[in-house]
């Protein structure tokens, strides 16, 4: 009897441990979306709070003394947009919402000295928490993008004395991290792994948005590519290249886009890799040069001939001159199926404001329903 509830037990303990699931739908929100035009606006009430297990708030910045900063004090603060999203738990009990620090617009020398800094790292830490305290968050998210150099055990250092910190109370600690494994190299991916929560790996923006047309974010290398692009340039290289550093596949998540990168071509030249005078003009609602968000390829361009790549696991849309690799719905669904068959702790999205909220080409948030199907 009672070895036989032993087995029993052995026998929950290790289907708990190889069942480890890919559950965790990451759902970054870009504050600023609050603040776009027309049916691009995207305010905290247009999360949907049962679609995501985490929310990132981006951005917030640095202070040369570690404090964290507010960077629009109107938006962040005035209008109540952390404590709004924040407020997303009382629908959702289980959602878990993070601070996103920095980001790639954010300076990275002001990183350097904190995390060179023993004091600073503390002062980071302390401010974090009170951050979480004053605005009901549950962790961070250091997007420090990149630590570089000397900055590589530096990193380490701040990573773990923002751990040792956060702890005692269950903050959670996760980082984005470059995707391209033969540009930023020099992670101690086994320490990142022992001391994170998550990792998120940016596996978009593989290709620079000028030159001849290219995906934003290949999920494997394209038949035809050099053997360079297919090493470096694609999600499945990327998540490969943390595993085989050793990273605990439960602490990795892959990066899916809500957003492509956009090109003027010729109309009669509209295959990928063909020559592009240069990138598409900026969106009505992202006013990005080189991008469009989903929404705006959805709303903009219905009528675009969609080509689905079979090598890449993405989608390319032409119309006339216009041109973007991006993703769609049967391509975040290969990215999910992808993590699953990996084992890797769930997906992360840049970011959930650029989905087709409105329903303007299916059903409201397409993107982030496919993906909820596909998890489950
Ligand atoms: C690779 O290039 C050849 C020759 O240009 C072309 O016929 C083929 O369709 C390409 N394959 C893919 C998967 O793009
Ligand atoms: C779009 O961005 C450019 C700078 O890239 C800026 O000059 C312009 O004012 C922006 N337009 C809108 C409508 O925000």
């Amino acid at each position: 009897m009672e070895s036989k509830f032993l087995l029993l037990l052995l026998l929950l303990g290790f289907l708990g441990h190889t069942w480890a699931a890919t559950d965790k739908v990451i759902c970054y929100y870009a504050s600023w979306a609050a603040l776009r035009p027309e049916k691009g606006a995207f305010v905290a009430e247009d999360i949907d709070p049962n679609l995501c297990t985490h929310v990132n708030y981006a951005f917030l910045g640095l202070n040369h003394d570690g404090t964290l900063q507010i960077l629009d004090e109107e938006n962040d603060v005035n209008q109540g947009g952390l404590k709004r999203v924040s407020a997303l738990k009382e629908v959702n009990p289980n959602l878990k919402v993070l601070l996103s620090i920095g980001g790639a617009s954010a300076d990275t020398g002001v990183f350097t000295t904190v995390a060179g800094t023993p004091e600073l790292q503390q002062a980071m830490a302390q401010s974090a928490i009170e951050f979480f305290e004053t605005y009901n968050f549950d962790g961070l998210d250091v997007d420090w993008e990149y630590p570089r150099g000397g900055d590589i055990g530096t990193y380490i250092d701040l990573l773990s004395a923002l751990k040792t910190a956060f702890e005692p109370n269950g903050y959670l600690l996760t980082v984005a991290v470059n995707s391209i494994p033969g540009e930023v190299g020099g992670y101690d991916i086994p320490k990142m792994s022992d001391i994170l929560d998550v990792i998120n790996v940016m596996t978009y923006d593989f290709h620079a948005p000028w030159g001849n047309t290219a995906e934003n974010s290949p999920l494997y290398g394209g038949d035809n590519e050099s053997q360079w692009n297919r090493d470096n340039r694609n999600a499945d290289a990327a998540i490969r290249y943390w595993l085989d550093g050793g990273a605990d596949p439960q602490k990795l998540a892959i990066g899916i886009a809500f957003y492509g990168h956009t090109y003027k071509i010729s109309p009669e030249n509209h295959d990928l890799d063909s020559s592009a005078e240069g990138p598409g003009d900026p969106g009505p609602y992202t006013n990005n040069t080189f991008s469009l968000g989903y929404n705006e390829v959805c709303e903009f361009h219905p009528d675009g001939t969609v080509v689905f790549l079979d090598d890449m696991k993405v989608p390319y849309l032409y119309d006339d001159d216009f041109w973007i690799g991006y993703d769609n719905e049967e391509s975040v669904t290969y990215k999910v199926q992808y993590a699953q068959e990996k084992n890797l702790a769930g997906v992360f999205i840049w970011s959930i404001d650029t989905d087709d909220m409105q329903g303007l080409c299916g059903e409201s948030n397409g993107l982030l329903k496919a993906i909820n199907k596909a998890i489950q």
